[in-house]
């Protein structure tokens, strides 16, 4: 088991150290601590490790990169430049093109670099029915304000995209596929190496989105044929909020969409076409560079494999207690392999909001309900009317406790809501997975 840095395991109390939150605790119990199931939504807590770094990087050396040539902004700049190095390396791009792994805010942000950097009138682009609105609303929009086409693939009953339905989906006009490497609902990993494959046949720049899959299941973009990788820092790359960013390989060509300042050849009146300046715009986060750094430092002490295996087997232990329980309705977690530590969920009777309000109030549990932001899952599965469901995502601080109580408290929600005396304010059977 990892060991839980002490100071991260929040007591309620903890809002006393933030006057601008109203310095009140906002819930009764102290003592209490809070179990956290929404590691999908952002990693947390952080490795001790992460948040020492930060504090040391930034009151030490928090200078401007690349703007200036005195010693604290070249050693600043390194720090930018070797990262660059090291997530090349880490995503099996190209590690004598650096230069070509780009940052921006999250990895919505890069989304929004890379689909008009690749898009125009008349492409046609392949997506799936997984994707989070990161992805679906730049290709709408793409398709509705510059005339490109889109195909939106379903997945299989088991939450899979079938790679020969991206094979059937492509046209003469289509650029690119962009798939999710991991479902951030049902917890998914698509088969990313299949698809590439039939990418690379084709001529079709295949552009991955890896937020819930950095960090948990390695990524190798040589050997996947995986084009573009867009990624996120705050999730399982241990990283801090507001930072993330793009690897393009070599081969790729990404039109510049936005432009400002560089830092560099400031005379030029338009912006720098040279990588990373191109895709690159103004200062950078270098806390979440720092971060992002000191996150690599401890996936690799860890080892990604090794916080996987121990995530999935709570994962497991959560999904067989909830399998015990009446009522309770699990969704493509049959097999759980090639999964994540995302398990999504309902209870009959009760709307999914309630039952994350009931896990929170009550049990002290957090966990995200609704649609997930990523709502062409819900629809396939047909959940739309009932407000989705419940997420529990597991990180590599949960314990085993934490999956005990987890299970017992949905024992007790379920229990209530079969109560004979209860009668539900609206229709809330939930369609099976
Ligand atoms: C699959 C997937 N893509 C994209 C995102 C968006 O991440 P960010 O908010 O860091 O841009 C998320 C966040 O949950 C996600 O799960």
């Amino acid at each position: 088991m990892l060991s839980f840095p002490a100071e991260a395991r929040y007591p309620h109390s903890a809002l006393v150290d933030f006057p601008a939150l109203g310095g009140v605790p906002h819930r009764g119990d102290m003592e209490q601590l809070v179990i956290y199931f929404d590691n999908a939504a952002t990693g947390w807590p952080k490795p001790e490790s992460v948040y020492k770094f930060t504090d040391h990087f930034y009151r030490t050396l928090g200078v401007n990169p690349g703007r200036s040539g005195y010693d604290l902004a070249i050693e600043a700049g390194s720090l930018l430049t070797n990262l660059r190095k090291r997530l090349t390396r880490f995503f099996g791009g190209d590690e004598d093109a650096p230069e070509r792994l780009i940052f921006s805010y999250n990895v919505t942000d890069a989304i929004n670099l890379i689909v008009p950097g690749l898009l125009g009138r008349g492409d046609h682009v392949v997506t799936t029915n997984l994707e989070h609105n990161s992805v679906i609303r730049p290709v709408n929009h793409i398709v509705r304000d510059h005339g490109a086409e889109a195909t939106f693939v379903p997945f299989n009953s088991a939450g899979f995209v079938e790679p020969g339905e991206i094979e059937a989906a492509l046209r003469p006009n289509t650029k690119v596929v962009i798939v999710n490497h991991g479902s951030n609902v049902l917890g998914t990993v698509q088969p990313i190496g299949q698809i590439g494959k039939i990418c690379r046949e084709h001529g079709v720049t295949l552009v991955v989105d890896t937020a819930q899959t950095a960090g948990v299941i390695p990524i190798n973009m040589q050997e996947m044929k995986v084009d573009v990788v867009a990624f996120t820092g705050h999730k399982a790359l241990m990283g801090s909020m507001g930072i993330g960013g793009l690897c393009v390989r070599k081969h790729v060509e990404v039109r510049q969409v936005r432009s400002g300042g560089t830092g560099v050849r400031s005379v030029e009146p338009y912006h720098l076409e040279e990588y990373p300046f191109r895709l690159e715009y103004g200062t950078p986060n270098m806390l979440g560079v720092a971060a992002l750094w000191a996150g690599q430092d401890w996936l690799d002490e860890q080892g990604v494999e090794k916080v996987h295996a121990q995530e999935m087997q709570l994962a497991r232990n959560l999904v067989e207690g909830f399998r015990k329980i009446d009522g309770v309705q699990l969704y493509c977690c049959e097999k759980l392999e090639n999964h994540l530590p995302t398990i999504l969920m309902n209870v009959a009777g009760v709307d999914p909001g309630d039952v994350g309000i009931m896990l929170d109030v009550d049990h002290d549990i957090a966990t995200r309900t609704g649609l997930h932001c990523a709502p062409l899952v819900h629809k396939q599965l047909g959940l739309v009317k009932n407000h989705g469901g419940v997420r529990f995502s597991l990180g590599p601080f949960n314990t085993d406790q934490d999956v005990a109580t987890a299970v017992d408290a949905v024992a007790q929600i379920a229990a209530w809501a079969a109560r004979p005396d209860r009668k539900p304010k609206r229709n809330v059977e939930v369609p099976s997975g």
